[in-house]
């Protein structure tokens, strides 16, 4: 079971908030602030936040989420995810597809990792585990904000980066390097969803986005002057796009 926050009015299906790696639940609060009349639950990864650590990969997180909306009575959500957290909505887009009332997909990716890429992060992984702790994420924050980030903002990510738990990093990187391709479980959804990006987003491609869009029959959401932790960097056009995927929701349902 993963830890629960609950923000705004009890609902239904609330709109569920997937973070980015290596980060945790606290990546959403000004996200959660611009949109007070959204019900909201956000979940911390396994071995991040508050959530205890689990054995297996994503498809292991995603079922995590699935058994703590059980737990909590909820049947059907808006599942949203950032990076990290968009290829855990994709591995319960197809593992539990009736949990799914919506689906946001924000600076992420359908696709599976080219091999240079896994091979980094098992690197990374081991790093990690080693002298370095959680030295070893501390260059992700070259290609994680922005370029004209303020410099708020960068001092907040850099500190995170360093916060990070080395077994959470461990665990995350192996996870992200054995997801396969996800790409087709889009094609099979029938649901609303969202596609957004941080226009200077230098970690997922406007290709990666735009065939995600394409899968799921909607345009891509481009976030201007935000880079891949569009959340944190603007997080009021992102609480808008999320605002609008929950309505587009309640029309549909
Ligand atoms: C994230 O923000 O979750 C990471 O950039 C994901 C990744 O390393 O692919």
């Amino acid at each position: 079971m993963l830890t629960v926050n609950a923000y705004g009015p009890t609902v239904t299906e609330p709109l569920v908030l997937l973070h980015g790696f290596p980060f945790d639940s606290r990546m959403w609060a000004d996200v959660l602030a611009a949109m007070p009349r959204v019900g909201v639950l956000t979940m911390d990864a396994p071995g991040f936040g508050r959530s205890a650590p689990i054995d297996g990969g994503l498809e292991d997180y995603a079922d995590a989420v699935a058994e703590t909306l059980t737990a909590r009575g909820v049947q059907r959500a808006v599942v949203a995810g950032l990076s990290m957290g968009g290829y855990v909505a994709l591995a319960l887009a197809e593992r539990h597809p009736d949990r799914l009332a919506g689906i946001g997909l924000l600076d992420t990716k359908a696709q599976a990792d080219p091999e240079p890429a896994r091979q980094n992060r098992l690197r990374v992984a081991d790093a990690a585990l080693g002298p370095e702790g959680a030295a070893a994420v501390a260059p992700m924050i070259d290609v994680l904000t922005a370029p004209g980030a303020p410099a708020q903002v960068r001092a907040t990510v850099t500190r995170w980066l360093e916060e990070a738990p080395p077994s959470g990093i461990a665990w995350g990187q192996r996870a992200m390097a054995a997801r396969p391709d996800r790409l087709n479980v889009l094609d099979g959804l029938d649901i609303p969803g969202l596609v957004l990006r941080g226009s200077d987003d230098a970690t997922a491609s406007v290709a990666d986005h735009e065939a995600m869009s394409r899968a799921l029959g909607t345009d891509v959401v481009q976030v201007a002057g935000a880079g891949h932790m569009s959340a944190v960097e603007a997080p009021g056009a992102v609480a808008e796009a999320l605002s609008d995927l929950v309505a587009r929701v309640r029309h549909t349902g």
